[in-house]
């Protein structure tokens, strides 16, 4: 039972607001500053991210000065413990010395494209050992590497239709920026945003995530379907985990020669040395790789069975003999793919997680459920409605007692929680991020007191 809100004056709730936003405009104003100087000529969705007219004022991102490990300066100085992480980059913290010295010797050395980088074939290798899967290519981002994963399962299948699910997300690639919807009674594949034309939408179906007739669905288009495009733990929904239907998934996929795609741009490395194909215990068909591998640094990676990752090289061939690539070639690109930086950090990223072994994911993954935890306790004894969820180190608010119950004053409430925990040193994303194996006790515990502190003040202002 939620403790219902005692009704606080307009006027308490105005007065609080008004202080609090002249007091966070005043302590972050040159972060403030420059969104205001540069508004007209930088065009930066993340500025105007999450506007809400009562919170104008204080509608502007922390402007970084310097990162070490769990903190971030901004440019008033200012220090925080962060937990976005860089979205989920940062696994070892900012600028950990086994990465900048890798990135400084690389410096040295030169950052030459156009070449064949020298770390290209040990990075993918270590990325096989890794993952176990077979071939590997590098992209720049994680939306590209999920871009060329659907071309050359769609290549190789001769097919057309890919499937991915609702609630997942998949970068920014047009051809999965799609979702249904219900239009005069039918539902409707359709681009999520202007700017991408319906017939992007036409290859695509979006199906319910862990619903056993998505799997009818797929039977019924086994002819046209290329690919099955899966976030096997969705970001948006972290507490569901439906391993029997990714199970289920696989075996239909394999019988009906549909490629499955994990992507395990989140998943990789963090839930697992293997990712989330290890924690599942699934081997997909090609998976595809970003953020943590690359120490900070773009990186994408496309990792899969030599069957479709022929189509980037035509397959495998020698010298001195009558082999050659017999594969027929699909178009595969990128100016700054196999940068010398990205893989000079991913190399030490690949070797350091094979040093420390799975114990690093365990432990890091353990310290997350119990700093939830604590939360969480401290949450249902205050009667607060906030719930939080963690899949490895990602922790986030689950989204069902967040929103439901809760009244207009409330929500505004739980907007400006996120503000007063920056107010009170700590980045987070809107009450979710990651925890990195920088973070030290000390570290959690002030994050914690951070949190109680800001419900009391809200709670104060009549906000909660
Ligand atoms: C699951 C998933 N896939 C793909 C992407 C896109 O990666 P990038 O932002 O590197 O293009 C993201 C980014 O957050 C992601 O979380």
């Amino acid at each position: 039972m939620q403790k219902s809100i005692s009704p606080v004056s307009p006027n308490v709730q105005s007065n609080y607001l008004s202080e609090f936003i002249a007091q966070y405009s005043d302590r972050t104003k040159t972060s403030k500053q420059l969104a205001q100087i540069h508004r007209a000529t930088l065009a930066d969705n993340r500025v105007s991210a999450g506007f809400n007219l009562a919170l104008k004022e204080i509608c502007y991102p922390i402007v970084a000065k310097k990162s070490l490990g769990s903190k971030i300066w901004d440019a008033d100085g200012n220090e925080y413990i962060d937990v976005v992480m860089g979205f989920g980059i940062n696994l070892f913290g900012h600028n950990p010395p086994f990465i900048k010295a890798a990135l400084l010797e690389q410096l040295d050395k030169g950052t030459h494209l156009g070449v064949q980088t020298e770390l290209a074939g040990e990075v993918a290798q270590l990325i096989t050992e890794m993952t176990g899967m077979e071939r590997v290519a590098f992209s720049n981002t994680g939306t590209e590497a999920i871009m060329t994963a659907i071309r050359i399962a769609r290549a190789t299948t001769n097919r057309h239709k890919i499937a991915i699910f609702s609630g997942s997300y998949h970068g920014h690639f047009d051809g999965t920026l799609v979702e249904t919807k219900e239009i005069n009674g039918n539902f409707t594949t359709v681009p999520v945003d202007s700017g991408t034309p319906p017939n992007f939408a036409e290859d695509v179906l979006v199906l319910d995530y862990g619903n056993w007739r998505s799997l009818d669905i797929i039977k019924a288009n086994k002819n046209e379907l290329a690919a099955i495009l899966v976030e096997p733990v969705q970001s948006s929904r972290i507490d569901f985990q439906p391993r029997e239907f990714l199970h289920q998934l696989r075996q239909l996929t394999t019988q009906l020669d549909i490629a499955l795609i994990f992507d395990e741009m989140v998943s990789g490395f963090r839930i697992h040395p293997g990712g989330a194909q290890d924690w599942f215990n699934i081997t997909a068909d090609i998976a595809t790789y970003g953020k943590i591998i690359g120490g900070g640094m773009p990186i994408g990676v496309i990792a899969g069975k030599a069957k479709y990752m022929d189509k980037i090289d035509g397959g495998m061939w020698s010298y001195g003999d009558s082999s050659y690539p017999q594969v027929k070639q699909t178009f595969f690109a990128g100016t700054h793919c196999k940068h010398p930086l990205s893989l000079a950090a991913a190399k030490v990223v690949l070797q350091h997680l094979k040093d420390q072994g799975a114990v690093l994911q365990t432990q890091l993954n353990q310290r997350t459920t119990q700093f939830i935890q604590t939360l969480n306790t401290y949450f249902e004894s205050g009667e607060i409605p906030i719930k939080l969820i963690s899949f490895g180190s990602v922790f986030g608010a689950a989204n069902s007692t967040s929103s439901s119950n809760s009244s207009d004053s409330s929500s505004l409430g739980l907007s400006l929680l996120s503000y007063h925990l920056i107010h009170k040193g700590i980045l987070s994303r809107g009450g979710s991020g990651f925890l990195s194996t920088a973070h030290t006790d000390e570290d959690i515990n002030c994050i914690v007191r951070a949190v109680q502190d800001s419900i009391s003040d809200l709670q104060l202002g009549g906000l909660l």
